[in-house]
């Protein structure tokens, strides 16, 4: 390991040593799903909105870098993004929109698709730029593209926490999968849990989770949980349209109500890291093993 890994290394364990006195362990969460359009984006907004709601300091990283997706749901154009950081114009703050709206927030922009052939030392350098974000946030959601991009896989296999998203429908299960059966082959140690987006009630939501956790049980000898159900809602098409988030725009509605119920039962919930790795600390840790 270089020196300049080392004392980033020193750095984020001094200052999650110093958060730990007022505890503050970030969640580090990566929502993804093998069918494209499922609703990842909404659902990592309007999570993060709920989860704010709770008392949750939450950012919410765009890590799509074919589509900007989260300002356009939101209406609001972030002046500055990973690339700029990348090529060290601006800090970690500096790019850091703070929406109007309460969510704090980070497009990719093209700055992603330089994030897997970065040499060493940049990389690391995006390293110490995040460590800085130690004892700010209680979660840290990647919203990511569809399907498995090499960058997708890295921030699947660093974060702590993996959502997929899915739908009811058979394509998008199978393609759910798919992912999770491909993610594993590569690294072993990831686990997911589910969200399923646009039931028709609660019945459909479950019904869908089993279907998936019994496959994923059977061939790839790992549980699935069901993390919660959305249900599938008019509003949310509404909300999209007007570029507001829905769980503003229509709090009372039935995707809205479904969301917070999943916030709570994240919360309540303890991450799935393995006790060594959780934290800033442990995803960069393993941002900068996978790299080698
Ligand atoms: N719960 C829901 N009820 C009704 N419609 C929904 C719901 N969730 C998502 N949608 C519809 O699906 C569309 C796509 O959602 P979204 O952009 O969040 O998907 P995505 O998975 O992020 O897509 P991409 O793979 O392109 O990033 C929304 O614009 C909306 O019309
Ligand atoms: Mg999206």
């Amino acid at each position: 390991m270089n020196d300049q890994a080392d004392s980033l290394r020193k750095l984020v364990t001094a200052q999650e040593n110093g958060a730990l006195q007022q505890p503050k362990l970030t969640r580090i969460v990566t929502v993804t799903s093998g069918k494209g359009g499922v609703g990842k984006s909404n659902f990592s907004l309007n999570f993060a909105l709920m989860l704010q709601r709770r008392g949750q300091k939450v950012l919410v990283f765009d890590a799509d870098i074919g589509m900007a997706n989260i300002d356009v749901l939101m209406g609001f154009s972030a002046p500055h993004n990973l690339y700029h950081l990348l090529k060290r114009e601006k800090t970690i703050w500096d790019i850091i929109q703070h929406v109007p709206s309460g969510i704090d927030f980070i497009a990719g922009g093209s700055g992603f698709r330089d994030l897997v052939e970065l040499p060493q030392s940049e990389l690391d350098y995006f390293g110490e730029q995040i460590a800085r974000l130690s004892g700010h946030y209680d979660v840290i959601l990647f919203d990511t593209g569809a399907g498995l991009s090499k960058e997708t896989v890295k921030f699947i296999a660093a974060a702590q926490e993996t959502i997929v998203v899915t739908t009811p429908e058979p394509t998008s299960i199978t393609d759910a999968y798919a992912l999770m059966k491909m993610v594993r082959s590569m690294h072993e140690d990831v686990s997911f849990k589910l969200v399923v987006n646009r039931a028709s009630d609660i019945r459909e939501g479950k019904q869908t989770a089993d279907k998936i956790a019994m496959v994923a049980k059977q061939f790839l000898q790992i549980e699935v949980p069901l993390l919660g159900t959305v249900m599938d809602d008019a509003n949310v098409t509404k909300a999209v349209k007007k570029q507001v988030p829905f769980a503003l725009a229509y709090p009372t509605g039935e995707a809205a109500r479904s969301i917070d119920v999943i916030a709570r039962h994240f919360l309540n919930e303890e991450g799935n890291a393995a006790p060594a790795e959780v934290g800033l600390k442990g995803f960069i840790n393993r941002m900068l093993r996978l790299k080698k």
